[in-house]
């Protein structure tokens, strides 16, 4: 197996940092002091590398994507383009100079996009649509499983919950004077944060064609003291470098599995066309014109697989990182839809920890194609996919196990890519994959066997076991497909 850059310079350093650290000395001698401080900058720069790696961050990008250029504009072209403003009346063409101190901090803090601000949005019935990654951590995930429900679900967990619904009666009873900004406070007892206190400004927005079609809402949240405060922020920061982690990895591993033989022997086994697996019993395969759930969709591979066979599926493409799903619905481009009225695959931003919304017992099948592992307990989803299903459903679980050897499927995965003659173009992707792999997920893909898996589904409400291998993917991997 290759060593990857990543590990070279982060994970195989086990020299303590501090004993090797020198003072620098004051000296006459400029070049000796340059030196020392040099050196005193390669320490602080290696100690900075070993505590990186204590801490299992993400390995960096690769340094060609790290700068992003500034742009400046050649002055004549800019003066050229100033010439035509001058012969505009443009508003705020002649502004007054712009002071930090008397502009820019009497404005103050604006809490709009920030990732770091909770802020969620609904439609313009009150109803929710969405929230972002903040508000779940500040909030205690108050609004997971409740898309679509009035705002009031949420009203009720405040504190103050009385005293906004007599605001919210007042402030915006009248249809025809809706406020385009409103201010309130609201008060919130978190179960992680204790007592909180937020300024929630709802803006109007309107949809393209200038009528309200919601409300974004930004919550600026006061904690009881600095070191609460300090705690959400690292909570926060967890989840969102978990988030991260799921980008980047989108961007290598759908590069890189795609090029093997491997992966697509997975999915096809997974939707019983050909295993390569020998078992008494094949899994059956997917039958035309079925509804299917595909549980953690990442980019696309098994959604575009199943539509592109033509069999008449309707597939329902549940993911919630952002960069999967663009790479999703670039994928399907061909066979998107926003309706479930015909074949296609419709992509939703959707954590498959809750899957309210979506209709009970009208789903033929539902896959978690390696995506269990990522779940911190997969039974809540297990049990509501339980419910989504028809009476004749079926769930198939595949993904790693307990005796799985990560560095026998990666090694497939690198003589695959040898094979296609890939391997040069994709180096740098196989190392992110396998890094990530090793280094952030693994402490969650040993976690279950065969029959851990289908006492999960079991205690989930199934009943049958249609199908379980401890041998697909390179023989690294289980496959449990169950019935109710
Ligand atoms: C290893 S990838 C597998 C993707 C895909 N099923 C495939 O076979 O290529 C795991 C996927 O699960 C997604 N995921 C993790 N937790 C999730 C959650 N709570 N809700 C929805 N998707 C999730 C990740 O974003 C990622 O796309």
């Amino acid at each position: 197996m290759s060593t990857s850059g990543w590990e070279q310079k982060h994970m195989v350093k086990t020299r303590k940092p501090a004993t090797k650290r020198r003072r620098i000395k004051a000296s006459s001698n400029n070049s000796a002091a340059d030196h020392d401080l040099q050196e005193q900058l390669r320490i602080l720069r290696e100690e900075n590398d070993i505590l990186r790696s204590s801490q299992q961050l993400t390995p960096p990008v690769s340094s060609q994507h790290d700068a992003v250029p500034t742009r400046l504009l050649p002055h004549e072209v800019r003066h050229e383009r100033a010439r035509v403003a001058d012969s505009m009346p443009i508003p705020g063409r002649n502004a007054p100079y712009f002071s930090l101190v008397n502009d820019f901090l009497t404005i103050g803090f604006i809490p709009w996009a920030d990732p770091l601000v909770p802020a969620y949005f609904l439609d313009k019935n009150y109803r929710i649509v969405d929230w972002n990654t903040a508000f779940g951590v500040a909030y205690d995930r108050t609004m997971e499983g409740r898309r679509g429900l009035s705002v009031l679900e949420w009203v009720y967990f405040l504190d103050n919950y009385e005293e906004c619904m007599r605001t919210a009666t007042k402030d915006f009873g009248d249809p025809n004077n809706l406020p385009r900004l409103h201010v309130e406070t609201i008060h919130y007892t978190s179960l992680r944060y204790g007592r909180t206190t937020a300024t929630k400004r709802a803006y109007q927005m309107p949809g393209d064609n200038g009528e309200v079609l919601g409300w974004l809402v930004t919550l600026d949240v006061n904690f009881k003291d600095m070191p609460t405060r300090l705690q959400f922020n690292r909570d926060l920061l967890g989840t969102l470098r978990r988030d991260l982690t799921w980008s980047e990895y989108a961007l290598s591993y759908d590069r890189v599995l795609n090029s093997t033989k491997v992966y697509p022997d997975l999915l096809n086994h997974i939707i019983g066309e050909y295993s390569p697996v020998r078992t008494r019993r094949p899994l059956a395969k997917i039958r035309a014109n079925s509804r299917i759930l595909d549980l953690g969709a990442g980019t696309g591979n098994l959604s575009l697989l199943l539509a592109s066979q033509l069999r008449d599926h309707v597939v329902f493409a549940l993911e919630n990182n952002r960069t999967m799903l663009d790479l999703l619905r670039a994928k399907c481009s061909r066979f998107l839809r926003s309706d479930d009225h015909g074949p296609g695959v419709l992509a939703i931003k959707q954590d498959v920890n809750t899957l309210y919304g979506l209709p009970e017992a009208s789903f033929d099948y539902a896959i978690l194609n390696n995506v269990a592992y990522a779940l911190d307990d997969p039974l809540p989803c297990f049990r509501q996919v339980r419910d989504l299903l028809t009476p004749e459903g079926e769930i198939r679980v595949s993904g790693p196990q307990r005796k799985t050897k990560l560095e026998e499927l990666f090694a497939q995965i690198s003589r695959d890519l040898k094979s296609s003659r890939r391997m040069d173009e994709l180096k740098e992707d196989y190392n992110r994959v396998w890094d990530i792999n090793r280094y952030i997920l693994s402490s969650n893909l040993y976690r279950w066997s065969v029959d851990d898996m289908k006492g999960m589904l079991k205690s989930a409400g199934f009943t049958e076991i249609e199908y379980d291998t401890d041998s697909a993917y390179a023989g690294q991997a289980m496959i449990v497909a169950a019935r109710k």
